[in-house]
Protein backbone atom coordinates (compact mmCIF):
# COMPACT_ATOMS: atom_id res chain seq x y z
CA UNK A 1 0.00 0.00 0.00
CA UNK A 2 2.75 2.57 1.54
CA UNK A 3 4.74 1.65 -2.49
CA UNK A 4 1.60 1.80 -4.13
CA UNK A 5 0.79 5.47 -2.74
CA UNK A 6 4.50 6.71 -2.93
CA UNK A 7 4.72 5.84 -6.14
CA UNK A 8 1.62 7.71 -7.59
CA UNK A 9 2.64 10.43 -5.41
CA UNK A 10 5.97 10.94 -7.45
CA UNK A 11 5.99 8.84 -10.24
CA UNK A 12 9.41 10.35 -11.25
CA UNK A 13 11.44 10.16 -8.27
CA UNK A 14 9.93 6.32 -7.96
CA UNK A 15 11.63 6.28 -11.74
CA UNK A 16 15.05 7.65 -10.73
CA UNK A 17 15.12 5.34 -7.56
CA UNK A 18 14.79 2.23 -9.30
CA UNK A 19 17.24 3.24 -11.94
CA UNK A 20 19.56 3.94 -9.36
CA UNK A 21 19.36 0.95 -7.32
CA UNK A 22 19.73 -0.88 -10.81
CA UNK A 23 22.89 1.19 -11.44
CA UNK A 24 24.78 0.91 -8.01
CA UNK A 25 25.22 -3.06 -8.21
CA UNK A 26 25.75 -3.18 -11.56
CA UNK A 27 28.41 -0.60 -12.00
CA UNK A 28 30.03 -2.57 -8.59
CA UNK A 29 29.64 -5.87 -10.79
CA UNK A 30 31.84 -4.42 -13.58
CA UNK A 31 33.78 -2.76 -11.38
CA UNK A 32 34.65 -6.31 -9.79
CA UNK A 33 35.13 -7.42 -13.17
CA UNK A 34 37.61 -5.52 -13.96
CA UNK A 35 39.72 -5.81 -10.74
CA UNK A 36 39.28 -9.75 -11.12
CA UNK A 37 40.76 -9.70 -15.06
CA UNK A 38 43.13 -7.50 -13.75
CA UNK A 39 44.85 -9.77 -10.76
CA UNK A 40 44.16 -12.67 -13.04
CA UNK A 41 46.24 -11.28 -15.44
CA UNK A 42 48.89 -9.79 -12.97
CA UNK A 43 49.33 -13.35 -11.36
CA UNK A 44 49.81 -14.99 -14.84
CA UNK A 45 52.30 -12.62 -15.77
CA UNK A 46 54.03 -13.30 -12.04
CA UNK A 47 53.91 -16.63 -12.45
CA UNK A 48 55.82 -16.87 -15.90
CA UNK A 49 58.28 -14.86 -14.30
CA UNK A 50 59.07 -16.47 -10.82
CA UNK A 51 58.58 -20.06 -11.53
CA UNK A 52 60.50 -20.73 -15.10
CA UNK A 53 62.33 -24.21 -13.67
CA UNK A 54 59.47 -25.43 -11.73
CA UNK A 55 57.29 -25.16 -14.30
CA UNK A 56 59.09 -28.16 -16.48
CA UNK A 57 59.42 -30.46 -12.89
CA UNK A 58 57.21 -33.50 -12.74
CA UNK A 59 54.86 -33.17 -9.72
CA UNK A 60 55.96 -35.39 -6.52
CA UNK A 61 54.03 -38.25 -5.90
CA UNK A 62 52.59 -38.86 -2.85
CA UNK A 63 54.63 -40.97 -0.46
CA UNK A 64 54.01 -44.93 -0.57
CA UNK A 65 55.30 -45.51 3.03
CA UNK A 66 56.71 -43.40 5.53
CA UNK A 67 59.68 -45.93 6.57
CA UNK A 68 62.89 -44.20 6.34
CA UNK A 69 65.55 -45.69 4.42
CA UNK A 70 69.41 -45.68 5.86
CA UNK A 71 70.85 -43.78 2.48
CA UNK A 72 74.22 -44.27 0.87
CA UNK A 73 76.02 -45.82 3.91
CA UNK A 74 76.28 -48.95 1.47
CA UNK A 75 77.49 -46.69 -0.97
CA UNK A 76 79.73 -45.00 0.85
CA UNK A 77 81.88 -47.78 1.58
CA UNK A 78 83.29 -48.40 -1.79
CA UNK A 79 83.67 -45.11 -2.88
CA UNK A 80 86.46 -43.98 -0.35
CA UNK A 81 88.10 -45.83 -2.39
CA UNK A 82 87.69 -44.73 -5.82
CA UNK A 83 90.84 -43.56 -7.63
CA UNK A 84 91.85 -40.01 -6.96
CA UNK A 85 91.32 -37.29 -9.25
CA UNK A 86 94.82 -36.68 -9.99
CA UNK A 87 94.85 -33.55 -12.62
CA UNK A 88 92.07 -35.14 -14.04
CA UNK A 89 89.97 -32.05 -14.59
CA UNK A 90 92.47 -30.44 -17.09
CA UNK A 91 92.66 -33.34 -19.38
CA UNK A 92 88.96 -33.68 -20.05
CA UNK A 93 88.12 -32.17 -23.74
CA UNK A 94 86.66 -28.59 -23.72
CA UNK A 95 84.23 -29.90 -26.42
CA UNK A 96 82.80 -32.90 -23.50
CA UNK A 97 82.23 -30.42 -21.36
CA UNK A 98 80.76 -27.99 -23.49
CA UNK A 99 78.57 -31.41 -24.35
CA UNK A 100 78.04 -32.10 -20.90
CA UNK A 101 77.13 -28.78 -19.63
CA UNK A 102 74.32 -28.46 -22.69
CA UNK A 103 72.87 -32.28 -21.40
CA UNK A 104 73.31 -30.66 -17.61
CA UNK A 105 69.84 -29.05 -18.90
CA UNK A 106 67.99 -32.39 -18.29
CA UNK A 107 69.47 -32.68 -14.35
CA UNK A 108 69.28 -28.49 -13.50
CA UNK A 109 65.16 -28.84 -13.34
CA UNK A 110 65.61 -30.89 -10.26
CA UNK A 111 69.35 -30.96 -9.25
CA UNK A 112 69.66 -27.15 -10.07
CA UNK A 113 72.13 -24.59 -12.12
CA UNK A 114 74.76 -25.14 -9.23
CA UNK A 115 74.10 -28.46 -8.45
CA UNK A 116 73.05 -28.25 -5.06
CA UNK A 117 69.48 -28.76 -5.44
CA UNK A 118 66.34 -26.72 -6.39
CA UNK A 119 64.96 -25.38 -3.24
CA UNK A 120 60.98 -25.78 -2.62
CA UNK A 121 60.10 -23.88 0.12
CA UNK A 122 62.33 -25.51 3.14
CA UNK A 123 62.63 -29.07 1.04
CA UNK A 124 64.51 -29.52 -1.85
CA UNK A 125 63.74 -31.34 -5.05
CA UNK A 126 67.02 -33.49 -5.19
CA UNK A 127 69.91 -34.03 -3.73
CA UNK A 128 73.12 -31.60 -3.73
CA UNK A 129 75.35 -33.11 -6.40
CA UNK A 130 78.19 -31.34 -4.78
CA UNK A 131 80.32 -33.67 -3.07
CA UNK A 132 77.90 -36.51 -4.12
CA UNK A 133 79.59 -40.22 -3.45
CA UNK A 134 77.47 -41.90 -6.18
CA UNK A 135 78.24 -39.49 -8.50
CA UNK A 136 82.03 -39.12 -7.77
CA UNK A 137 82.82 -42.70 -7.51
CA UNK A 138 83.00 -45.28 -9.83
CA UNK A 139 80.86 -44.25 -12.90
CA UNK A 140 79.05 -47.26 -12.93
CA UNK A 141 77.03 -46.02 -9.57
CA UNK A 142 75.87 -43.01 -11.82
CA UNK A 143 75.41 -44.27 -15.07
CA UNK A 144 73.35 -46.89 -13.10
CA UNK A 145 71.27 -44.54 -11.38
CA UNK A 146 71.26 -41.80 -15.00
CA UNK A 147 70.11 -45.29 -17.01
CA UNK A 148 67.67 -46.57 -14.25
CA UNK A 149 66.39 -43.53 -11.91
CA UNK A 150 66.05 -43.97 -8.49
CA UNK A 151 63.01 -45.59 -6.46
CA UNK A 152 61.45 -43.06 -4.55
CA UNK A 153 61.62 -44.68 -1.05
CA UNK A 154 61.20 -41.35 1.39
CA UNK A 155 60.17 -37.79 0.91
CA UNK A 156 62.98 -36.20 1.88
CA UNK A 157 63.26 -34.92 -1.61
CA UNK A 158 60.08 -33.62 -3.93
CA UNK A 159 61.24 -34.16 -7.16
CA UNK A 160 61.57 -38.11 -8.38
CA UNK A 161 64.50 -39.36 -10.32
CA UNK A 162 63.59 -41.41 -13.56
CA UNK A 163 65.57 -43.50 -15.84
CA UNK A 164 67.02 -40.86 -18.55
CA UNK A 165 68.51 -43.45 -20.19
CA UNK A 166 65.98 -42.54 -23.27
CA UNK A 167 66.87 -38.56 -23.08
CA UNK A 168 70.78 -39.22 -23.16
CA UNK A 169 72.99 -41.08 -25.83
CA UNK A 170 76.13 -42.75 -24.50
CA UNK A 171 77.90 -39.74 -25.92
CA UNK A 172 75.79 -37.03 -23.81
CA UNK A 173 75.91 -39.69 -20.78
CA UNK A 174 79.14 -39.74 -20.82
CA UNK A 175 79.25 -36.17 -21.37
CA UNK A 176 77.26 -34.85 -18.77
CA UNK A 177 78.51 -37.07 -15.94
CA UNK A 178 82.15 -36.00 -16.66
CA UNK A 179 80.89 -32.52 -16.79
CA UNK A 180 79.02 -33.02 -13.10
CA UNK A 181 81.83 -34.78 -11.70
CA UNK A 182 83.76 -31.72 -12.31
CA UNK A 183 82.12 -28.69 -11.67
CA UNK A 184 80.79 -26.97 -8.65
CA UNK A 185 84.49 -27.82 -7.01
CA UNK A 186 84.02 -31.71 -8.20
CA UNK A 187 86.80 -33.65 -9.29
CA UNK A 188 87.06 -37.34 -10.66
CA UNK A 189 88.50 -38.65 -13.92
CA UNK A 190 85.90 -38.82 -16.76
CA UNK A 191 83.34 -41.11 -17.48
CA UNK A 192 84.17 -42.23 -21.28
CA UNK A 193 81.54 -43.11 -23.76
CA UNK A 194 82.96 -46.25 -24.31
CA UNK A 195 82.03 -46.79 -19.88
CA UNK A 196 78.36 -45.27 -20.63
CA UNK A 197 77.91 -47.88 -23.92
CA UNK A 198 78.74 -50.87 -21.64
CA UNK A 199 76.88 -50.03 -18.67
CA UNK A 200 73.77 -49.53 -21.10
CA UNK A 201 74.61 -53.28 -21.99
CA UNK A 202 75.13 -54.89 -19.09
CA UNK A 203 72.44 -52.47 -17.06
CA UNK A 204 69.76 -53.72 -19.64
CA UNK A 205 68.41 -56.73 -17.54
CA UNK A 206 68.16 -54.84 -14.69
CA UNK A 207 64.68 -54.89 -13.94
CA UNK A 208 63.97 -51.47 -12.12
CA UNK A 209 60.90 -49.82 -13.79
CA UNK A 210 60.15 -47.79 -10.60
CA UNK A 211 64.06 -46.72 -10.38
CA UNK A 212 66.64 -48.76 -8.60
CA UNK A 213 66.73 -49.00 -4.57
CA UNK A 214 69.22 -46.20 -2.85
CA UNK A 215 70.63 -49.55 -0.97
CA UNK A 216 71.08 -52.12 -3.60
CA UNK A 217 73.10 -49.43 -6.21
CA UNK A 218 76.15 -50.99 -4.89
CA UNK A 219 75.33 -54.50 -5.28
CA UNK A 220 73.63 -53.79 -8.67
CA UNK A 221 77.04 -52.74 -9.75
CA UNK A 222 79.15 -55.02 -8.18
CA UNK A 223 77.00 -57.84 -9.55
CA UNK A 224 77.58 -56.64 -13.11
CA UNK A 225 81.67 -56.27 -12.95
C1 LIG B 1 62.88 -34.92 -11.92
C2 LIG B 1 63.96 -34.61 -11.02
C3 LIG B 1 65.36 -35.09 -11.34
C4 LIG B 1 66.05 -34.99 -12.53
C5 LIG B 1 65.57 -34.39 -13.84
C6 LIG B 1 67.35 -35.58 -12.30
N1 LIG B 1 67.43 -36.03 -11.02
FE1 LIG B 1 69.03 -36.91 -10.18
N2 LIG B 1 67.98 -37.21 -8.47
C7 LIG B 1 66.71 -36.76 -8.22
C8 LIG B 1 66.29 -37.20 -6.91
C9 LIG B 1 64.95 -36.89 -6.26
C10 LIG B 1 67.34 -37.93 -6.38
C11 LIG B 1 67.38 -38.63 -5.01
C12 LIG B 1 66.41 -39.79 -5.00
C13 LIG B 1 66.16 -40.34 -3.62
O1 LIG B 1 67.13 -40.66 -2.93
O2 LIG B 1 64.99 -40.42 -3.24
C14 LIG B 1 68.40 -37.90 -7.37
C15 LIG B 1 69.64 -38.49 -7.21
C16 LIG B 1 70.70 -38.36 -8.08
C17 LIG B 1 72.04 -38.83 -7.83
C18 LIG B 1 72.51 -39.48 -6.56
C19 LIG B 1 73.00 -38.34 -5.68
C20 LIG B 1 73.33 -38.74 -4.27
O3 LIG B 1 74.50 -38.68 -3.90
O4 LIG B 1 72.40 -39.06 -3.53
C21 LIG B 1 72.79 -38.54 -8.94
C22 LIG B 1 74.25 -38.81 -9.15
C23 LIG B 1 71.91 -37.87 -9.87
N3 LIG B 1 70.65 -37.79 -9.33
C24 LIG B 1 72.30 -37.41 -11.11
C25 LIG B 1 71.45 -36.86 -12.03
C26 LIG B 1 71.83 -36.46 -13.37
C27 LIG B 1 73.24 -36.57 -13.91
C28 LIG B 1 70.72 -35.99 -13.98
C29 LIG B 1 70.58 -35.51 -15.41
C30 LIG B 1 71.11 -36.35 -16.44
C31 LIG B 1 69.63 -36.06 -13.01
N4 LIG B 1 70.10 -36.59 -11.86
C32 LIG B 1 68.33 -35.65 -13.26
C33 LIG B 1 65.93 -36.01 -9.08
C34 LIG B 1 66.24 -35.73 -10.40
Amino acid sequence: MSAETSDSKNPILSVIGNVFLFLVPLSLVVMLGIVGVAFIGGMKDKKVEDAPVAAAVPAAPAPTDGGKVAAASAVGAEVTSAPAPAGGAAAIDPEVIALGKASYAMCAACHGPDGSGIKVGPALMAPSLIGSKILLGDPDLSLLVTLKGIAKENMDYMGMMASLAAGLDDQKMAAVLTYTRNEWGNSAPPVTVEQAAAARAKFAEVNAPAGVKRGEIEAIVNAHK
